[in-house]
């Protein structure tokens, strides 16, 4: 059986072709294509929807050549179809479900919809078989941080959410600060990782915050790293390099302390011992590395190119799903909110 995904939710145009036989424990990927939108949006600093929704509609053909022609398939080959109905940005999802429905309908070939956190949080699962159920599956990307008791496919637990920012919209956030280009969230890391190599130390203090709530929240953090910068600035016309990685260093501990400390909490009240981590701030290294030092928890995470926004999670998801007896509804519409309680 070949499973055909696609990812439009935010602005990377994503197609991956799948392959699976019944008794598969996971699909096995044969050829993922992504075409990144960052350029475009770099000039804006950040992702404008309807540029976006626009570049899909002119990607996805591409992009589905690619990866069948990868593949060595045509489409008429392909089995089932695996296609993100939300969350995510609404015109974007619309040009991947319209999309999907089209060759739907020219091949004869079933859909099923897929949500794009419940593949993000089992993406570490598709890509680790050590990795067992039940886990705590931490979601750490542009627009979601969220952590939950993973029990298996399609049933999750929700431990503690975001109450206004993500991880990775506060990694950007404060790369713009410091006035580094979008995406910011890799370039601060970069910055903060090579001020560490070089042997510099915590020159900042930044509060650790909503410390007794077992809810992740970046606002208040993000309004801390805003009046520090400024201070900083304040003593000097423009930020030295020296002075930028230090900020840079500062921020990265800040945000990667409150991960960490959900975690921890999280594993000594459940008593679960793995993690899956994944969105795209899991490839950051210091979180990684922090998060692999709480005693007890074994840390688990997708290939590198399975962190950030792909189609071969939402193909996988589509399997599962699909052997589950789902398909989706022709009637349905794209959701732009979709908590993963509520698949
Ligand atoms: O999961 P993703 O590709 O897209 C969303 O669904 O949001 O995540 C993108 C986010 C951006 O905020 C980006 O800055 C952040 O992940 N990111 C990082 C790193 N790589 C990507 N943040 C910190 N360190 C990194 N190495
Ligand atoms: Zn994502």
């Amino acid at each position: 059986m070949f499973i055909l995904g696609i990812e439009t939710s935010c602005d990377e145009t994503a197609v991956s072709v799948l392959e699976a036989a019944d008794s598969d424990l996971r699909a096995r990927v044969i050829s993922e294509e992504i075409s990144s939108q960052t350029q475009l949006h770099a000039l804006y600093g950040g992702v404008v929807p309807e540029l976006a929704a626009r570049e899909h509609l002119h990607n996805l053909p591409l992009v589905l050549d690619q990866a069948l022609n990868k593949a060595g398939r045509k489409i008429s080959e392909i089995d089932l179809i695996a296609v993100t109905r939300g969350p995510g940005l609404l015109g974007c999802l619309l040009m991947g479900m319209h999309f999907a429905r089209g060759l739907s309908l020219s091949t004869s070939k079933p859909i099923v919809d897929v949500n794009h956190i419940e593949a993000h949080v089992l993406s570490p699962w598709f890509d680790n078989p050590q990795l067992l159920f039940p886990y705590l599956g931490l979601v750490v990307s542009g627009g979601h941080t969220e952590l939950h008791i993973v029990r298996g496919v399609g049933q999750y637990e929700l431990l503690s959410r975001t109450i206004d920012d993500a991880a990775g919209e506060a990694f950007d956030k404060s790369a713009a600060l410091l006035g580094l280009d979008y995406p910011g969230g890799p370039r601060l890391a970069a910055l903060a990782d090579e001020f560490a190599k070089a042997g510099g130390r915590l020159e900042h203090k930044l509060p650790i915050v909503m410390q007794e709530d077992v809810r992740f929240s970046f606002s208040g953090l993000k309004t801390a790293i805003a009046l520090l910068v400024k201070r900083v600035k304040m003593q000097q016309a423009a930020l030295a390099q020296e002075q930028k990685a230090s900020l840079a260093f500062a921020i990265q501990e800040a945000i990667t302390d409150a991960i960490v400390a959900k975690v921890k909490a999280a594993q000594v009240s459940t008593g679960i011992n793995m993690l899956g981590v994944s969105g795209g701030v899991s490839a950051n290294k210091r979180l990684r590395a922090r998060l692999s030092e709480i005693p007890a928890i074994q840390v688990f995470t997708p290939s590198s190119l399975h962190c950030m926004d792909n189609a071969s999670m939402i193909a996988s998801l589509g399997w599962e799903r699909y052997r589950r007896g789902k398909t989706l509804d022709m009637r349905a519409s794209v959701l732009s909110r979709w908590p993963i309680e509520e698949v």
